[in-house]
């Protein structure tokens, strides 16, 4: 697990540059999407990247991580929606190429088995960008959830609803209790995980998920067990790190040429 710690404009740059590598290598790549504020710095890098002319996702396909259940189709925080406003429709994905789970499905159960064949079908995730949070979760696998977990239906935290209450009026009745997400497993079988927190509300998180104990207590800790993760942090929510120091001096003596 790479830890970087910098300010929150040079983290949206560096996940746009692993996303651009990515694509001029392959320009068939199939990318993973979050909502949340954490990956906005990143869309707003990638779509000006496009308008400047010199990044295409044509051909790239991309998969949402969840779905609140029960949104309609024309809610503006219909996570399909909020993709398509931040960064699908600011860029040249073809038509139908960004899919997310259907949480309008008549069969839930169906809706999410149909959407683990359709990422299996193109071959998995290649990078996959993620949030975290405040209680350690990853898309919306809530604590507790099974570290083997697949796409599913999930009930949210009260936390997790009160935290996302900013986006819904301030109103966490109107914050649905049901969502469809990406199950750990899911997540864990793309082979890049990008993720970005900043802000002090994250630090605690951060800390577990980057050195506490693997635990379903703390989602985010199943990270640990996957081969090529990279944790992008502002010093506020690296400040409960126990080796930020190590993770700075790391990165300052790393060749330019690895990447991420
Ligand atoms: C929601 C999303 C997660 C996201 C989290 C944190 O719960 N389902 O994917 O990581 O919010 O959001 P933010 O980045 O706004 O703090």
């Amino acid at each position: 697990m790479e830890v970087v710690i910098g300010p929150g404009a040079e983290l949206g740059r560096l996940a746009a540059d692993a996303i651009e590598q990515l694509l001029r290598a392959q320009p068939d790549a199939v990318l993973g999407l979050a909502t949340g504020s954490s990956p906005l710095a990143v869309y707003d890098e990638l779509a000006r990247r496009y308008a400047d002319g010199g990044l295409s996702f044509a051909r790239a396909r991309a998969f949402m991580l969840d779905e609140y259940v029960g949104l309609d189709e024309g809610h503006p925080e219909r996570y399909r929606n909020v993709i398509e406003k931040e960064i699908a429709s600011r860029v040249d994905f073809a038509e139908g190429a960004v899919q997310g789970p259907d949480g309008l499905a008549d069969d839930l159960v169906l809706a999410c088995r149909a959407y683990e064949e359709a990422i299996a079908e193109v071959g998995g995730v290649d990078i996959q960008l993620l949030g975290i949070g405040t209680d350690g979760h990853v898309a919306f696998n809530e604590p507790g959830s099974s570290l083997a977990s697949r796409t599913r239906i999930k009930t949210l935290t009260r936390q997790t609803r009160e935290d996302n209450a900013r986006f819904f009026g301030g109103d966490v009745d109107k914050v649905p209790a049901h969502c469809l997400t990406q199950g750990l497993a899911t997540i864990m079988s793309a082979r890049h995980l990008v993720l970005l927190a900043t802000g002090k509300g994250k630090a605690e998180a951060v800390h577990q998920l980057v050195e506490g104990p693997v635990s379903a207590m703390w989602p985010a800790t199943i990270l640990q067990h996957h081969p090529h993760v990279t944790v992008l942090v502002d010093d506020a929510a690296a400040s409960r790190l126990q080796l930020a120091d190590y993770y700075r001096e790391t990165y300052l003596s790393k060749p330019g040429w690895q990447g991420l």
